[in-house]
């Protein structure tokens, strides 16, 4: 009685109204050009003709390995009231992961409301967006003294240098989203902000900050730092103090990093606090894909005979070679699927969240010599999982 399929424009208000009563946003009238944005499909669950379940698929891409992955989103998940806690959660994702991996899609993520129906179908928590918050007087206290670049409001021709710093940042991370496609206008960004600055050495911009002010001027005023991004020292510690130059109007800093970052080492890390924490999961879509897509160390030569166990993705179940040379992955079917691994546990090793040691004891991995361990930990050893936007 139940059916899963695609939404079209004409269940556009049904859709809205599900989603907005599940997050509280249904005072706001329903967006115009809802929801025709390309790279954006909408799955449904059916009861009769009344929309009960949905999730959205967003087209986008992760950088793993120096590579961009192609993700699926996954936003806007919510079930009606009356027939939550009856499988059409799981209904409408599993078919928005068949659909995912028709479309291309290696990998997907998503920032979870509660992990527990994401972990029974096999994402698992391996990173968080988190927002610190640091008094700005101990910003003006660093004591980080050298030379400072020098700091203007950035103009449309920074456009191009803002990109190529953001990218070259998110290149060398462990998951930052690649921001470009249809979600991701650079030119939104000088009006996206309530500051934008540039850090200049002679003529190249090798720096910049994305930073909202809050109103007032009282104690519960703030500057909140979306990208800071350095080149080099100099920038950073330009940014950093414009950043503290606000101290009088603004007693508190809240700053979008995920360490290690250069800016962290010019801070005294005992002044900060969590402000807001969203922890986000993965799962692989399609392992084979996934493999293949992201960059491996090149150092990293060997052969691993995994089974796979994932039954809401059984393309890629069962007895898989992974073969790492010369820096390219690849997961064939076959092997003797030694080393037993779920899903959840897949999703942990491929973002580097969790050592081999750390599966084994939680029951995600097993089989694996200590060779094969040490080869698995080193394959995607790395910065510490991150993704700055959240959707
Ligand atoms: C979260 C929500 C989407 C789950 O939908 P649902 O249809 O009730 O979930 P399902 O019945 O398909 O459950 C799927 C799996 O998750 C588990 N699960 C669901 N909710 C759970 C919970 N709160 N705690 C523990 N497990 C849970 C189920 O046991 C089931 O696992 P199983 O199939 O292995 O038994 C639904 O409760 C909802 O719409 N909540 C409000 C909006 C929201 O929070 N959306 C999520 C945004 S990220």
């Amino acid at each position: 009685m139940f059916e899963v399929r695609e939404l079209t424009t004409e269940d556009a208000a049904d859709a809205y109204r599900l989603g907005s009563v599940a997050f509280g946003y249904h005072d706001r009238p329903i967006p115009e050009s809802f929801p025709d944005r390309p790279g954006r499909t909408t799955f449904g669950v059916f009861e009769g003709t009344r929309l009960v379940a949905k999730a959205v698929d967003l087209e986008r891409g992760q950088w793993f390995g120096g590579r961009v992955v192609p993700t699926a989103a996954v936003a806007g998940v919510a079930v009606t009231p009356e027939v939550r806690a009856k499988g059409l959660a799981r209904m409408v994702l599993t078919e928005l992961l068949r659909r995912a991996r028709e479309r291309g899609a290696a990998i997907s993520t998503l920032f979870p409301t509660t992990p527990f129906p994401y972990r029974a179908l096999g994402w698992e928590e391996v990173g968080a967006l988190t927002y610190l918050a640091i008094p700005t007087a101990a910003l003006a206290a660093n004591r980080d003294g050298g030379p400072l670049a020098r700091l203007r409001p950035a103009t449309e021709a920074d456009l191009p240098a803002i990109e190529r710093l953001y990218r070259d940042v998110a290149r060398a991370s462990t998951g930052m989203m690649e921001r470009s496609g249809p979600d991701f206008a650079v030119a939104d960004v000088l009006t996206g902000f309530d500051g934008v600055t540039v850090a200049e050495d002679q003529d190249q911009v090798i720096g910049y900050a994305t930073w909202d002010r809050s109103s007032g001027y009282d104690t519960s005023s703030r500057v909140k730092a979306y990208d800071v991004i350095g080149e080099r020292p100099e920038a950073t510690r330009a940014l950093m103090g414009m950043l503290a130059g606000w101290q009088s109007v603004a007693p508190t800093t809240v700053l979008r990093l995920t360490s290690p970052d250069p800016a962290f080492l010019g801070l005294a890390s005992s002044s900060m606090s969590v402000d807001q924490r969203k922890p986000w999961m993965l799962r692989l879509v399609d392992a084979a894909r996934a493999v293949e897509a992201r960059g491996w160390p090149s150092v990293v030569e060997g052969e691993v005979d995994l089974d796979v166990a994932d039954e809401v993705c059984p393309w890629h179940a069962g007895p898989q070679r992974l073969i790492l040379s010369g820096g390219e992955g690849r997961l064939e079917p076959g092997g003797t699927g030694t080393v037993r691994i779920t899903s959840r546990g897949l999703a942990l090793w491929y973002a580097g969240a969790a050592t081999p040691a750390v599966l084994r004891r939680a029951g995600h991995l097993e089989g694996a010599d200590a060779k094969t361990g040490e080869l698995l930990a080193v394959a995607t050893a790395g910065p510490a999982p991150a993704l700055h936007d959240y959707f």
